[in-house]
């Protein structure tokens, strides 16, 4: 029976990671998988992550279940996270909220209640946007469109054409939005852009659901929701998809968060029966492990401040890559403005290579990123800048 199905090719992403390890080049760098690397190439676990583990390990007496909605903490906590203490959603009860396993999973979670309203609706997502939004959503058995959003002349957001494609939708649209520093292209909206998104949004019905995976990897932990949050102010409903895989260096744990905006108090109740009842019929509950970790940060002022203070030196750190590898790239002269490189934002820039320049990086340079040309900033070291550098002078003559 078995043998009808036919083997299939590597994920665009994750296959990444085999092909960089088998590479037996000793100058081989890999801006493949998004995943934060520090100076020597190491993904640490943060501080405030270990002391948090330890503090839990000494205080955790029993491994039962904790309940279908997750560890209730840590979903409190992500709520004030993105959304902010003094916001009137939350002060409302309007959010039904889930711990889930890593974004991946809110967003799976998300497209299941989306197919539950039996309402023919379609989802538009981002021209481009992270390669596993598409099979996420789709495989739940809903159609996506794309939406105008990369500038490939700029490097940055095409608004114009954005926007005209978001007044042409309707209640049966649900758009999605990345909540911050964008995937694949690290272009994000300006305030003013996501003000006339909740503008359209309110004015033609369509519903946004944001994906944000990594707050805090940008300008700032408050200064990366802030368009989130005046969306969340202005619309009835929304749909928010939390990861903290990144921003907490959790990724193998798979802790995030489905947050369900609702009308009111009544239906965020209603909603949370429903997401949970999802839940139970895919994986009955979440794992429980990342949520306590980032529970007792979120609670304890000493540890959150250590934590932050980490967040926003590896923010610093990308930062300073991105200008770095402009420096590096213009000292050589290159025919191609790469000036979008320090204007983008988080972990991610878009090269605007071309497929053969990109497979080039790979073979001759062992070079790794992703097919289209989406680079992993966290990947670079000072040490490999020349060395990148030099590559994409060669693929680009
Ligand atoms: C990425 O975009 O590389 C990361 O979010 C890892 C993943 O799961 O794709």
């Amino acid at each position: 029976m078995f043998d009808r199905l036919n083997a299939l090719p590597a994920d665009p992403l994750l296959g990444l990671i085999t092909m960089f390890r088998d590479d037996p080049n000793p100058s081989k760098v890999d801006l493949g998988v998004g995943v934060y690397r520090d100076e020597t190439g190491h993904t640490p676990i943060m501080t405030a992550v270990q002391k948090a583990a330890k503090h839990h390990m000494e205080t955790e007496d029993s491994k039962t279940y904790i309940g279908p909605g997750g560890v209730v903490g840590f979903v409190e906590g992500i709520k004030s996270l993105v959304l902010g203490s003094e916001s009137s959603v939350l002060k409302d009860n309007r959010i039904a909220g889930l711990q889930c396993p890593g974004g991946c999973g809110s967003l799976r979670v998300a497209a299941e209640l989306l197919v539950r309203l039996k309402d023919e609706l379609t989802v538009w997502v981002s021209d481009p946007t992270w390669a596993n939004h598409i099979p996420l959503i789709s495989s739940a058995g809903l159609p996506i469109k794309t939406y105008p959003y990369f500038d490939a002349e700029t490097g940055g957001v095409n608004f114009e054409a954005m926007e005209s494609q978001l007044a042409k939708l309707g209640p049966k649209d649900i758009v999605l939005l990345h909540g911050c520093c964008h995937n694949p292209t690290g272009a994000d909206l300006s305030f003013e852009n996501w003000k006339r998104v909740a503008e359209l949004a309110v004015e033609k019905g369509f519903i946004p659901f944001v994906d944000i995976a990594y707050q805090g990897l940008g300008d700032g932990l408050v200064e990366d929701v802030e368009g989130v949050r005046y969306l969340s102010e202005r619309v009835e409903e929304m749909i928010i998809a939390t990861s903290c895989s990144k921003n907490f260096g959790l990724y193998r744990e798979r802790a995030g968060t489905l947050l369900v905006q609702t009308k009111d108090s009544e239906n965020a109740r209603a909603i949370q029966t429903q997401i949970q009842d999802i839940a139970r019929a895919i994986y009955s509950m979440s794992p429980a492990y990342g949520g306590f970790l980032v529970d007792i940060i979120l609670s304890d002022n000493a540890l959150r401040t250590e934590w932050e203070n980490e967040l926003n030196a590896m923010a610093a750190r990308v930062k300073s890559l991105r200008s770095g590898l402009l420096e590096k790239i213009q000292a050589r002269g290159i025919d191609k403005d790469f000036s979008f490189i320090t204007t983008q934002k988080g972990m991610f820039s878009y090269l605007g290579i071309n497929k053969e320049q990109v497979a080039r990086m790979r073979n001759e340079f062992s070079i790794y990123m992703a097919d289209s040309s989406r680079i992993n900033v966290a990947g670079l070291n000072t040490h490999c800048l020349d060395y990148v550098a030099d590559a994409l002078k060669k693929v680009c003559e």
